[in-house]
Protein backbone atom coordinates (compact mmCIF):
# COMPACT_ATOMS: atom_id res chain seq x y z
CA UNK A 1 0.00 0.00 0.00
CA UNK A 2 1.58 3.40 -0.73
CA UNK A 3 1.97 6.14 1.71
CA UNK A 4 -0.57 9.06 1.98
CA UNK A 5 -3.04 7.83 -0.78
CA UNK A 6 -6.61 8.43 -0.05
CA UNK A 7 -7.10 4.79 1.45
CA UNK A 8 -5.64 4.54 5.08
CA UNK A 9 -7.20 7.69 7.45
CA UNK A 10 -5.71 8.36 11.45
CA UNK A 11 -7.28 9.74 13.85
CA UNK A 12 -5.72 11.23 17.42
CA UNK A 13 -7.55 11.41 20.18
CA UNK A 14 -8.85 14.72 21.28
CA UNK A 15 -10.54 18.16 19.61
CA UNK A 16 -13.72 19.62 19.69
CA UNK A 17 -16.06 19.35 17.24
CA UNK A 18 -17.02 23.14 16.45
CA UNK A 19 -18.70 25.43 14.14
CA UNK A 20 -21.57 25.39 11.51
CA UNK A 21 -20.60 22.29 8.83
CA UNK A 22 -22.29 21.69 5.64
CA UNK A 23 -22.49 17.52 4.91
CA UNK A 24 -22.19 16.66 1.06
CA UNK A 25 -26.31 16.24 -0.70
CA UNK A 26 -28.61 13.67 -0.06
CA UNK A 27 -27.72 10.04 -1.53
CA UNK A 28 -31.09 8.80 -1.59
CA UNK A 29 -32.43 11.79 -3.24
CA UNK A 30 -29.78 12.61 -5.41
CA UNK A 31 -29.66 9.29 -7.31
CA UNK A 32 -34.05 9.87 -7.62
CA UNK A 33 -33.95 12.87 -8.40
CA UNK A 34 -31.44 11.74 -12.00
CA UNK A 35 -33.33 8.75 -12.50
CA UNK A 36 -36.86 10.90 -12.78
CA UNK A 37 -34.97 13.56 -14.78
CA UNK A 38 -34.03 11.02 -17.00
CA UNK A 39 -37.85 9.75 -18.03
CA UNK A 40 -39.31 13.26 -17.50
CA UNK A 41 -40.44 15.60 -20.11
CA UNK A 42 -38.57 18.37 -20.42
CA UNK A 43 -35.64 19.46 -18.20
CA UNK A 44 -34.32 19.05 -14.79
CA UNK A 45 -32.65 20.82 -12.18
CA UNK A 46 -30.70 19.61 -9.08
CA UNK A 47 -29.07 22.23 -6.68
CA UNK A 48 -27.29 20.35 -3.90
CA UNK A 49 -26.55 16.81 -5.79
CA UNK A 50 -24.13 14.04 -4.18
CA UNK A 51 -20.92 14.61 -5.93
CA UNK A 52 -20.08 11.16 -4.95
CA UNK A 53 -19.17 7.80 -6.98
CA UNK A 54 -22.36 6.21 -5.98
CA UNK A 55 -24.45 8.91 -8.01
CA UNK A 56 -22.00 9.77 -10.46
CA UNK A 57 -22.79 5.56 -11.34
CA UNK A 58 -25.90 6.63 -11.87
CA UNK A 59 -25.39 9.84 -13.54
CA UNK A 60 -23.05 7.84 -16.00
CA UNK A 61 -25.49 5.06 -16.70
CA UNK A 62 -28.20 7.47 -17.92
CA UNK A 63 -25.45 8.98 -20.19
CA UNK A 64 -24.68 5.55 -21.86
CA UNK A 65 -28.27 5.14 -22.08
CA UNK A 66 -28.44 8.55 -24.27
CA UNK A 67 -29.68 10.99 -21.60
CA UNK A 68 -27.71 14.30 -21.95
CA UNK A 69 -26.88 14.96 -18.20
CA UNK A 70 -24.31 18.31 -17.47
CA UNK A 71 -22.88 18.27 -14.29
CA UNK A 72 -20.88 21.93 -13.26
CA UNK A 73 -20.14 20.18 -10.14
CA UNK A 74 -22.66 22.36 -8.47
CA UNK A 75 -25.74 22.40 -10.45
CA UNK A 76 -27.05 19.03 -12.28
CA UNK A 77 -29.05 19.65 -15.61
CA UNK A 78 -30.53 16.76 -16.92
CA UNK A 79 -32.58 16.68 -20.28
CA UNK A 80 -35.37 14.52 -19.91
CA UNK A 81 -36.09 11.73 -23.17
CA UNK A 82 -39.43 10.64 -21.56
CA UNK A 83 -41.13 7.22 -19.99
CA UNK A 84 -39.99 5.68 -23.07
CA UNK A 85 -37.00 7.90 -24.53
CA UNK A 86 -33.81 5.75 -23.54
CA UNK A 87 -32.16 3.71 -26.21
CA UNK A 88 -29.64 0.52 -25.35
CA UNK A 89 -26.54 1.13 -24.11
CA UNK A 90 -23.73 -0.62 -25.99
CA UNK A 91 -21.86 -2.25 -23.26
CA UNK A 92 -22.76 -3.58 -19.74
CA UNK A 93 -23.73 -0.75 -17.01
CA UNK A 94 -21.06 -0.65 -14.08
CA UNK A 95 -22.93 0.85 -11.08
CA UNK A 96 -19.52 0.58 -9.02
CA UNK A 97 -20.69 0.14 -4.85
CA UNK A 98 -23.98 1.67 -5.52
CA UNK A 99 -26.73 -1.12 -4.79
CA UNK A 100 -29.38 2.20 -4.80
CA UNK A 101 -28.86 2.53 -8.64
CA UNK A 102 -28.92 -1.50 -9.03
CA UNK A 103 -32.28 -2.39 -7.04
CA UNK A 104 -34.13 0.96 -8.94
CA UNK A 105 -32.92 0.92 -12.09
CA UNK A 106 -33.15 -2.80 -12.38
CA UNK A 107 -37.44 -1.49 -11.95
CA UNK A 108 -37.17 1.57 -14.44
CA UNK A 109 -35.33 -0.61 -16.54
CA UNK A 110 -37.89 -3.92 -16.59
CA UNK A 111 -40.02 -1.69 -18.03
CA UNK A 112 -38.02 -0.55 -21.09
CA UNK A 113 -38.18 -1.60 -24.76
CA UNK A 114 -34.74 -2.59 -25.18
CA UNK A 115 -31.89 -5.17 -22.83
CA UNK A 116 -29.83 -3.62 -20.53
CA UNK A 117 -27.23 -5.76 -18.19
CA UNK A 118 -26.07 -4.33 -14.72
CA UNK A 119 -22.53 -5.43 -13.33
CA UNK A 120 -20.83 -3.35 -9.76
CA UNK A 121 -17.93 -3.87 -7.92
CA UNK A 122 -16.50 -6.71 -5.66
CA UNK A 123 -19.04 -5.73 -2.65
CA UNK A 124 -22.13 -5.18 -5.30
CA UNK A 125 -21.80 -8.31 -7.12
CA UNK A 126 -22.35 -10.36 -3.45
CA UNK A 127 -25.47 -8.47 -2.81
CA UNK A 128 -28.99 -10.07 -2.83
CA UNK A 129 -31.04 -9.33 -5.55
CA UNK A 130 -33.80 -11.92 -5.54
CA UNK A 131 -36.08 -9.33 -3.62
CA UNK A 132 -36.32 -7.49 -6.45
CA UNK A 133 -36.29 -10.09 -9.35
CA UNK A 134 -38.89 -11.81 -7.84
CA UNK A 135 -41.69 -9.89 -7.55
CA UNK A 136 -40.25 -7.70 -10.86
CA UNK A 137 -41.31 -11.53 -12.76
CA UNK A 138 -44.66 -11.40 -10.84
CA UNK A 139 -45.28 -8.04 -13.21
CA UNK A 140 -44.25 -9.78 -16.23
CA UNK A 141 -40.79 -9.12 -16.50
CA UNK A 142 -37.87 -11.04 -17.54
CA UNK A 143 -34.75 -11.01 -16.13
CA UNK A 144 -31.88 -13.64 -15.43
CA UNK A 145 -29.12 -13.12 -12.42
CA UNK A 146 -26.35 -15.32 -11.07
CA UNK A 147 -27.34 -18.64 -9.63
CA UNK A 148 -26.36 -17.17 -6.59
CA UNK A 149 -29.15 -13.79 -6.83
CA UNK A 150 -26.70 -11.65 -7.05
CA UNK A 151 -25.57 -9.57 -10.15
CA UNK A 152 -25.16 -9.74 -13.05
CA UNK A 153 -28.57 -8.99 -14.06
CA UNK A 154 -29.82 -8.99 -17.50
CA UNK A 155 -32.99 -7.64 -18.10
CA UNK A 156 -35.12 -8.26 -21.56
CA UNK A 157 -37.20 -5.48 -22.37
CA UNK A 158 -40.42 -5.43 -24.76
CA UNK A 159 -42.15 -7.40 -22.13
CA UNK A 160 -45.78 -5.85 -21.21
CA UNK A 161 -45.28 -5.19 -17.59
CA UNK A 162 -48.69 -5.98 -15.05
CA UNK A 163 -49.43 -4.15 -11.60
CA UNK A 164 -49.26 -6.30 -8.41
CA UNK A 165 -50.35 -6.03 -5.15
CA UNK A 166 -47.50 -6.60 -3.22
CA UNK A 167 -46.21 -7.11 0.58
CA UNK A 168 -42.95 -6.09 1.39
CA UNK A 169 -41.08 -9.42 2.79
CA UNK A 170 -37.98 -6.89 4.03
CA UNK A 171 -38.14 -3.81 5.10
CA UNK A 172 -36.46 -2.22 2.21
CA UNK A 173 -37.03 0.98 0.43
CA UNK A 174 -34.83 -0.30 -2.62
CA UNK A 175 -37.09 -3.08 -2.90
CA UNK A 176 -40.33 -1.01 -2.43
CA UNK A 177 -38.80 2.22 -4.82
CA UNK A 178 -37.77 -0.80 -7.76
CA UNK A 179 -41.56 -1.80 -7.44
CA UNK A 180 -42.80 1.47 -7.64
CA UNK A 181 -40.67 2.39 -10.18
CA UNK A 182 -41.64 -0.97 -12.64
CA UNK A 183 -45.22 0.10 -11.49
CA UNK A 184 -44.81 3.57 -13.69
CA UNK A 185 -44.57 1.28 -16.95
CA UNK A 186 -47.20 -1.31 -16.14
CA UNK A 187 -50.89 -2.10 -16.39
CA UNK A 188 -53.23 -0.64 -14.25
CA UNK A 189 -51.87 -0.09 -10.86
CA UNK A 190 -49.48 -1.53 -8.05
CA UNK A 191 -49.57 -1.66 -4.53
CA UNK A 192 -46.67 -2.11 -2.44
CA UNK A 193 -47.58 -2.97 1.30
CA UNK A 194 -45.08 -2.43 3.81
CA UNK A 195 -45.49 -3.66 7.36
CA UNK A 196 -42.46 -1.26 8.50
CA UNK A 197 -41.95 2.01 7.15
CA UNK A 198 -38.91 3.11 4.89
CA UNK A 199 -37.71 5.92 3.35
CA UNK A 200 -40.03 7.57 1.58
CA UNK A 201 -38.35 9.79 -1.25
CA UNK A 202 -39.49 7.99 -4.19
CA UNK A 203 -42.91 8.45 -3.21
CA UNK A 204 -43.00 12.28 -2.45
CA UNK A 205 -40.50 12.57 -5.65
CA UNK A 206 -42.41 11.14 -7.92
CA UNK A 207 -45.28 13.59 -6.79
CA UNK A 208 -42.66 16.65 -7.46
CA UNK A 209 -42.43 15.32 -10.95
CA UNK A 210 -46.82 15.66 -10.95
CA UNK A 211 -47.14 11.66 -10.95
CA UNK A 212 -48.80 11.04 -7.29
CA UNK A 213 -48.38 8.53 -5.33
CA UNK A 214 -51.37 7.30 -3.09
CA UNK A 215 -50.67 6.12 0.41
CA UNK A 216 -53.19 4.42 2.38
CA UNK A 217 -51.97 3.49 5.83
CA UNK A 218 -49.67 1.04 4.88
CA UNK A 219 -50.96 0.61 1.59
CA UNK A 220 -48.65 2.50 -1.05
CA UNK A 221 -49.69 2.97 -5.06
CA UNK A 222 -48.94 4.16 -8.31
CA UNK A 223 -50.76 3.95 -11.08
CA UNK A 224 -48.89 3.48 -15.10
CA UNK A 225 -47.48 6.87 -15.70
CA UNK A 226 -48.58 8.30 -19.65
CA UNK A 227 -45.73 11.37 -18.83
CA UNK A 228 -43.44 12.70 -15.77
CA UNK A 229 -43.23 16.48 -15.77
CA UNK A 230 -39.41 17.90 -15.41
CA UNK A 231 -39.01 19.72 -12.61
CA UNK A 232 -36.06 21.51 -10.28
CA UNK A 233 -35.28 19.45 -7.38
CA UNK A 234 -33.19 21.10 -4.39
CA UNK A 235 -31.43 18.25 -2.53
CA UNK A 236 -31.15 18.66 1.47
CA UNK A 237 -28.11 17.37 2.96
CA UNK A 238 -27.30 14.27 3.89
CA UNK A 239 -29.13 13.08 7.22
CA UNK A 240 -26.69 9.76 7.06
CA UNK A 241 -23.73 11.80 6.31
CA UNK A 242 -24.35 14.18 8.96
CA UNK A 243 -24.65 11.64 11.41
CA UNK A 244 -20.81 11.19 11.82
CA UNK A 245 -20.67 14.57 13.03
CA UNK A 246 -23.97 13.88 15.12
CA UNK A 247 -21.91 11.32 17.26
CA UNK A 248 -18.48 12.96 17.01
CA UNK A 249 -20.21 15.83 18.58
CA UNK A 250 -21.83 14.04 21.03
CA UNK A 251 -19.23 12.14 22.75
CA UNK A 252 -16.92 14.64 22.58
CA UNK A 253 -16.44 16.92 25.69
CA UNK A 254 -16.83 20.59 24.88
CA UNK A 255 -18.45 20.27 21.68
CA UNK A 256 -20.77 22.71 20.36
CA UNK A 257 -22.04 22.63 16.73
CA UNK A 258 -24.80 23.29 13.80
CA UNK A 259 -25.44 20.55 10.71
CA UNK A 260 -26.74 22.88 8.04
CA UNK A 261 -29.71 21.91 5.70
CA UNK A 262 -29.85 18.73 6.07
CA UNK A 263 -32.59 16.66 5.60
CA UNK A 264 -34.95 15.13 8.36
CA UNK A 265 -37.70 13.03 7.02
CA UNK A 266 -39.20 11.23 9.30
CA UNK A 267 -39.01 7.96 7.67
CA UNK A 268 -34.85 8.54 7.68
CA UNK A 269 -34.18 10.09 11.28
CA UNK A 270 -35.14 7.78 13.84
CA UNK A 271 -31.60 8.28 14.70
CA UNK A 272 -32.69 11.05 16.41
CA UNK A 273 -34.77 9.12 18.88
CA UNK A 274 -32.27 6.76 19.72
CA UNK A 275 -29.67 9.44 20.76
CA UNK A 276 -32.30 11.17 22.77
CA UNK A 277 -33.17 7.56 24.65
CA UNK A 278 -29.15 7.46 24.98
CA UNK A 279 -29.46 10.93 26.70
CA UNK A 280 -27.83 12.97 23.75
CA UNK A 281 -27.98 16.99 23.39
CA UNK A 282 -29.79 16.99 20.05
CA UNK A 283 -32.19 20.03 18.74
CA UNK A 284 -33.94 20.86 15.32
CA UNK A 285 -34.07 24.36 14.40
CA UNK A 286 -35.03 26.50 11.52
CA UNK A 287 -37.25 23.29 10.19
CA UNK A 288 -38.67 24.07 7.24
CA UNK A 289 -40.15 22.09 3.72
CA UNK A 290 -38.17 22.01 0.58
CA UNK A 291 -38.59 20.51 -2.60
CA UNK A 292 -41.27 18.54 -0.60
CA UNK A 293 -38.65 17.04 1.82
CA UNK A 294 -39.07 18.28 6.15
CA UNK A 295 -35.19 20.24 6.39
CA UNK A 296 -33.62 21.16 9.53
CA UNK A 297 -30.40 22.76 11.28
CA UNK A 298 -29.08 20.24 13.51
CA UNK A 299 -27.70 21.80 16.91
CA UNK A 300 -25.89 19.30 18.94
CA UNK A 301 -23.76 19.50 21.93
CA UNK A 302 -21.57 16.99 23.58
CA UNK A 303 -23.06 14.87 26.64
CA UNK A 304 -22.90 11.60 28.82
CA UNK A 305 -24.68 8.98 26.49
CA UNK A 306 -26.32 6.32 28.47
CA UNK A 307 -26.82 2.49 27.10
CA UNK A 308 -30.42 1.23 26.09
CA UNK A 309 -32.48 -1.44 24.44
CA UNK A 310 -32.81 0.25 20.95
CA UNK A 311 -36.56 -0.18 19.88
CA UNK A 312 -36.85 -2.76 17.13
CA UNK A 313 -39.54 -0.18 15.31
CA UNK A 314 -36.82 2.46 14.84
CA UNK A 315 -34.21 -0.28 13.18
CA UNK A 316 -35.28 0.57 9.27
CA UNK A 317 -36.12 4.38 9.57
CA UNK A 318 -32.08 4.58 10.85
CA UNK A 319 -30.85 1.51 9.09
CA UNK A 320 -27.73 3.53 7.97
CA UNK A 321 -27.06 4.81 10.79
CA UNK A 322 -25.98 1.73 12.78
CA UNK A 323 -22.44 2.49 12.19
CA UNK A 324 -22.25 5.42 14.02
CA UNK A 325 -25.23 4.59 16.82
CA UNK A 326 -22.95 1.64 17.34
CA UNK A 327 -20.07 4.03 18.68
CA UNK A 328 -21.68 5.85 20.32
CA UNK A 329 -23.03 2.88 22.32
CA UNK A 330 -19.49 2.16 22.69
CA UNK A 331 -18.70 4.84 24.41
CA UNK A 332 -22.05 5.18 26.56
CA UNK A 333 -22.40 3.98 30.57
CA UNK A 334 -23.99 0.42 30.53
CA UNK A 335 -25.38 -2.25 27.97
CA UNK A 336 -26.66 -1.48 24.20
CA UNK A 337 -28.51 -3.86 22.71
CA UNK A 338 -29.80 -3.96 19.47
CA UNK A 339 -32.09 -6.48 17.49
CA UNK A 340 -33.86 -6.86 14.32
CA UNK A 341 -31.02 -5.70 12.53
CA UNK A 342 -29.98 -8.47 10.10
CA UNK A 343 -30.83 -6.07 7.34
CA UNK A 344 -26.82 -4.58 8.23
CA UNK A 345 -25.53 -7.76 7.00
CA UNK A 346 -26.37 -7.54 3.63
CA UNK A 347 -24.89 -3.80 3.13
CA UNK A 348 -21.64 -2.66 1.71
CA UNK A 349 -20.66 -4.92 3.98
CA UNK A 350 -21.39 -7.27 6.27
CA UNK A 351 -21.93 -4.38 9.10
CA UNK A 352 -22.78 -6.63 12.33
CA UNK A 353 -19.28 -8.47 11.02
CA UNK A 354 -16.92 -5.12 10.35
CA UNK A 355 -18.10 -3.38 13.67
CA UNK A 356 -17.66 -6.07 16.08
CA UNK A 357 -14.27 -6.52 14.07
CA UNK A 358 -13.44 -2.87 14.99
CA UNK A 359 -14.56 -3.24 18.01
CA UNK A 360 -12.41 -6.21 18.54
CA UNK A 361 -9.65 -4.00 17.35
CA UNK A 362 -10.25 -1.44 19.85
CA UNK A 363 -11.14 -3.03 22.58
CA UNK A 364 -14.39 -2.65 23.25
CA UNK A 365 -16.28 -5.43 24.58
CA UNK A 366 -19.00 -5.98 21.93
CA UNK A 367 -21.51 -9.61 21.29
CA UNK A 368 -22.34 -10.10 17.80
CA UNK A 369 -25.76 -11.97 17.17
CA UNK A 370 -27.41 -13.07 13.71
CA UNK A 371 -29.59 -10.08 13.74
CA UNK A 372 -28.19 -7.37 15.77
CA UNK A 373 -25.15 -6.67 18.53
CA UNK A 374 -24.58 -6.03 22.44
CA UNK A 375 -22.28 -3.60 23.55
CA UNK A 376 -20.65 -2.86 27.11
CA UNK A 377 -19.75 0.94 26.64
CA UNK A 378 -16.53 2.12 27.86
CA UNK A 379 -13.36 2.00 27.27
CA UNK A 380 -12.40 2.41 23.12
CA UNK A 381 -8.16 2.03 22.49
CA UNK A 382 -6.37 2.99 20.00
CA UNK A 383 -5.79 0.17 16.78
CA UNK A 384 -5.81 -0.78 13.57
CA UNK A 385 -9.44 -1.13 12.10
CA UNK A 386 -10.32 -2.39 8.66
CA UNK A 387 -13.31 -0.65 6.65
CA UNK A 388 -14.03 -3.36 4.83
CA UNK A 389 -14.40 -1.52 1.68
CA UNK A 390 -17.51 -0.19 3.35
CA UNK A 391 -17.69 3.60 3.49
CA UNK A 392 -19.90 4.02 7.00
CA UNK A 393 -17.55 1.86 8.73
CA UNK A 394 -14.73 3.65 7.82
CA UNK A 395 -16.35 6.77 9.45
CA UNK A 396 -17.30 5.79 11.85
CA UNK A 397 -14.20 4.24 13.61
CA UNK A 398 -13.14 7.82 13.06
CA UNK A 399 -15.25 9.10 14.83
CA UNK A 400 -14.19 6.43 17.30
CA UNK A 401 -10.55 8.03 17.14
CA UNK A 402 -11.98 11.37 18.99
CA UNK A 403 -12.23 9.37 22.46
CA UNK A 404 -9.92 6.39 22.04
CA UNK A 405 -6.92 6.26 24.35
CA UNK A 406 -4.67 6.20 21.41
CA UNK A 407 -4.51 6.65 17.66
CA UNK A 408 -6.67 4.73 15.70
CA UNK A 409 -5.46 3.88 11.70
CA UNK A 410 -8.50 2.85 9.64
CA UNK A 411 -7.71 1.01 6.25
CA UNK A 412 -9.03 0.81 3.19
CA UNK A 413 -11.31 3.76 3.06
CA UNK A 414 -11.54 4.58 -0.87
CA UNK A 415 -15.30 3.83 -0.38
CA UNK A 416 -15.78 6.92 1.75
CA UNK A 417 -16.18 9.08 -1.71
CA UNK A 418 -18.64 6.91 -2.56
CA UNK A 419 -21.07 8.82 -0.35
CA UNK A 420 -18.97 11.69 1.43
CA UNK A 421 -16.57 13.36 -0.96
CA UNK A 422 -14.49 15.92 1.12
CA UNK A 423 -15.70 13.67 4.52
CA UNK A 424 -11.19 14.48 6.10
CA UNK A 425 -11.19 17.67 5.18
CA UNK A 426 -14.65 18.32 6.65
CA UNK A 427 -13.47 16.78 9.79
CA UNK A 428 -10.56 18.57 10.18
CA UNK A 429 -12.28 22.21 9.84
CA UNK A 430 -14.93 20.45 12.60
CA UNK A 431 -12.13 20.14 14.28
CA UNK A 432 -10.91 16.43 14.54
CA UNK A 433 -7.23 15.24 14.22
CA UNK A 434 -7.66 13.06 11.04
CA UNK A 435 -4.94 12.77 8.06
CA UNK A 436 -4.44 10.14 5.42
CA UNK A 437 -1.33 8.08 5.98
C1 LIG B 1 -31.70 3.27 0.33
C2 LIG B 1 -32.34 2.32 1.08
C3 LIG B 1 -31.67 1.53 2.13
C4 LIG B 1 -30.35 2.15 2.53
C5 LIG B 1 -29.53 2.57 1.35
C6 LIG B 1 -30.27 3.60 0.54
C7 LIG B 1 -32.46 4.01 -0.70
O1 LIG B 1 -31.40 0.23 1.61
O2 LIG B 1 -29.62 1.24 3.33
O3 LIG B 1 -28.29 3.13 1.78
O4 LIG B 1 -31.96 5.02 -1.21
O5 LIG B 1 -33.59 3.57 -1.00
P1 LIG B 1 -32.47 -1.00 1.76
O6 LIG B 1 -33.63 -0.68 0.94
O7 LIG B 1 -31.71 -2.19 1.26
O8 LIG B 1 -32.77 -1.05 3.23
Amino acid sequence: MSLNDNSRFRVKPGGAIKGRLVVPGDKSISHRALMLGAIADGNTTIHGFLQGEDTLATAKAFQQMGVEIDNDGSLVRIKGVGLKGLSESNTPIDLGNSGTSVRLMTGLLSGQLFNTELVGDVSLMTRPMLRIINPLRTMNAELVCSEKGTLPIKISGGHHLKGIEYELPVASAQLKSCLLLAGLYAEGETTIIENQATRDHTERMLSAFSHSVTKNKNRITVSQAEKLVGTEIIVPADFSSAAFFIVAATITPGSDVVLENVGVNPTRNAMLKIMALMGADIELQNERVQSGEPIADIHIKSSDLHGIDIPEELVPIAIDEFPAILVAAANATGTTNLTGAAELRVKESDRIQSMLDGFIATGVQALASEEGMTIEGGRINGGEVNSHGDHRIAMAFAVAGLVAKGPIVINDCENVATSFPGFVELAQTAGMSIDYV
